[in-house]
């Protein structure tokens, strides 16, 4: 049985008075403690995250981490080490803005999920087609590529120690949701690629959705058999409206 994982991608949004109060409103929600629960708040806001989160089950975790693991010569990065020194437990590795924006390749992202897992972090690999790749019916070798890059690379074991996010890139902050059953296809034939290298990790391995989920459509795509919670974009920015999106998953 696979514990389900919300988790709020906050991006390059707030203040440090922002984070503190939207923390402090999540934590008077009520929250299942049937699922697992993290926010990924800005680098400069991690310090102000911990602060707030310290007695509540909610996990903090960081946006990106650097292609080296130790500390070294690279202005404006930060290593996962460092991450993991300052209490982080997860990181997102390949989010489709960091792969459009920052121009990551798979290769990198590799690099990133190595020093993630060697610094004990584990990593949420986010994957996802674009329209132009949905529309001529290449969503699920987009999808597939992206993994194997990792997949083929590491072996499937390291996914034991991950989690998987498909976020579709035409579904990220447009209002337009994959339908429940557009996730759970690409969902289950993700699982049925990796099982294809392992059952059991593939059995075992979350696969979370994100792009455009909110508390109105939450529950139908966490009730798909292999969507194991979400990657909550603009909506985990609301504490009522995560709180209810967490709820979705608990249920
Ligand atoms: P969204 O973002 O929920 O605002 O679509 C999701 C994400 O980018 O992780």
């Amino acid at each position: 049985m696979r514990r389900p994982l919300v988790a709020g991608n906050w991006k390059m949004h707030g203040t440090c008075a922002s984070i503190k109060q939207l923390l402090n409103e999540l934590s008077a929600e009520t929250l299942p403690n049937t699922i697992d629960i993290a926010v990924f708040p800005g680098l400069i806001h991690l310090q102000t995250a911990f602060a707030q989160v310290s007695d509540s089950v909610i996990a903090v975790g960081s946006q990106d981490c650097a292609v080296q693991l130790e500390e070294g010569a690279m202005t404006g990065e930060t290593s996962a080490l460092q991450l993991k020194d300052i209490g982080c437990s997860l990181v997102l590795v390949g989010h489709s803005e960091r792969r459009q924006l920052q121009e990551e390749s798979d290769r990198v992202i590799c690099r990133k999920f190595i020093a993630a897992q060697a610094a004990g972090l584990t990593p949420v690999l986010c994957v996802g087609e674009s329209l132009a790749e949905r529309e001529a019916g290449q969503a699920l070798a987009t999808v597939q590529q992206q993994i194997d890059a990792v997949l083929v690379e590491l072996g499937v074991e390291v996914l034991s120690q991950a989690v998987i996010a498909y976020e579709p890139i035409w579904a990220i902050g447009t209002g337009l949701t994959a339908t429940p059953e557009q996730a759970q296809d690409i969902h289950a034939q993700i699982r049925a690629h990796i099982a294809t290298y392992s059952a059991s990790v593939a059995q075992e391995l979350r696969i979370v959705y994100g792009g455009s989920v909110k508390a109105a459509n939450a529950a139908e795509l966490f009730a798909q058999a292999d969507i194991d919670g979400g990657l909550v974009g603009g909506a985990s920015l609301n504490a009522k409206e995560f709180g209810a999106i967490c709820r979705a998953a608990g249920n």
